[in-house]
């Protein structure tokens, strides 16, 4: 018996319509579908964006929903991830592919590279197939190019004292996990002098999506804030 191999799917941003359609075929064939929660009462929300394609099969599929928590606590996080990994591996064990399904790309600061990693070293194949990401979502939601000619695009998963000392060599920034540090990075981006054009877009391309020029103060995690830089 061959064993089943762990694919990484990307689903974009959250309209079921962006979801590419080798990721709809894999999803509509494959005998495992794998969705991160990050508490157990809370619906994993890849999932969700590929509700619609799933209504599609009948009951011959089977899904499991590991823990992914969003805490800090390394020791606990790898405990997690350890634990999807076994969950995951039991199924490959018995020949069955498991798609991994995972919010924009999967190369992009998703929870997916834990799980990647620990099956490449129990020696099984995995396979990625991409996803149009949250801030390409979001730029085409604001409807502005994110970079043009030599522009310089910086994305930034956390707002810390990094921001200040790479901001002089970018163009355009993408702040994600905005609602954490919000302060920070009001202060950081109105410090610096370039003109500039600030957009955040949350729960973008859902039906709740939401623009507002300028940084935003509430806590909704899906929250991305586009910084445009331009010359004097
Ligand atoms: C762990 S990262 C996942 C990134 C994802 N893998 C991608 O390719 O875009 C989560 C962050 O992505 C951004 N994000 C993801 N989906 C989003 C959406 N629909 N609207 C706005 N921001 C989103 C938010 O900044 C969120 O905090």
């Amino acid at each position: 018996m061959s064993k089943g191999k762990l694919i990484g799917v990307g689903v974009g941003p959250g309209d079921p319509e962006l979801l590419t359609i080798k990721a709809g075929k894999i999803l509509s064939e494959v005998p495992v579908i794998c969705a991160p929660r990050s508490a157990p009462e809370k619906p994993s929300i890849a999932l969700a964006i590929v509700q619609s394609t799933l209504n599609n099969r009948k009951n011959d599929y089977k899904t499991i929903e590991p823990l992914f928590p969003m805490i800090e606590d390394k020791t606990s996080l790898e405990e997690h991830w350890d634990h999807a990994a076994e969950l995951v591996t039991l199924h490959l064990k018995k020949g069955l592919d498991v798609a991994f399904v995972t919010l924009g790309d999967p190369s992009i600061y998703s929870t997916f590279s834990y799980l990647q990693k620990r099956i490449l070293e129990k020696e099984y194949d995995v396979e990625m197939v991409p996803g149009i990401t949250s801030f390409t979502g979001c730029a085409s939601t604001a409807g502005i190019p994110l970079v043009e000619k030599d522009e310089i695009l910086v994305i930034v998963p956390k707002v810390d004292h990094r921001l200040k000392s790479i901001l002089n060599d970018g163009d355009t920034f993408v702040i994600m996990k905005t609602s954490r540090h919000g302060d920070l990075l009001e202060k950081t981006i109105e410090a610096d002098t370039r003109n500039k054009e600030i957009i955040s877009v949350q729960n973008c391309t859902m039906n709740n999506e939401e623009v507002v020029q300028g940084f935003v103060k509430n806590k909704k995690y899906l929250s991305t804030t586009l910084v445009k830089f331009s010359p004097d």
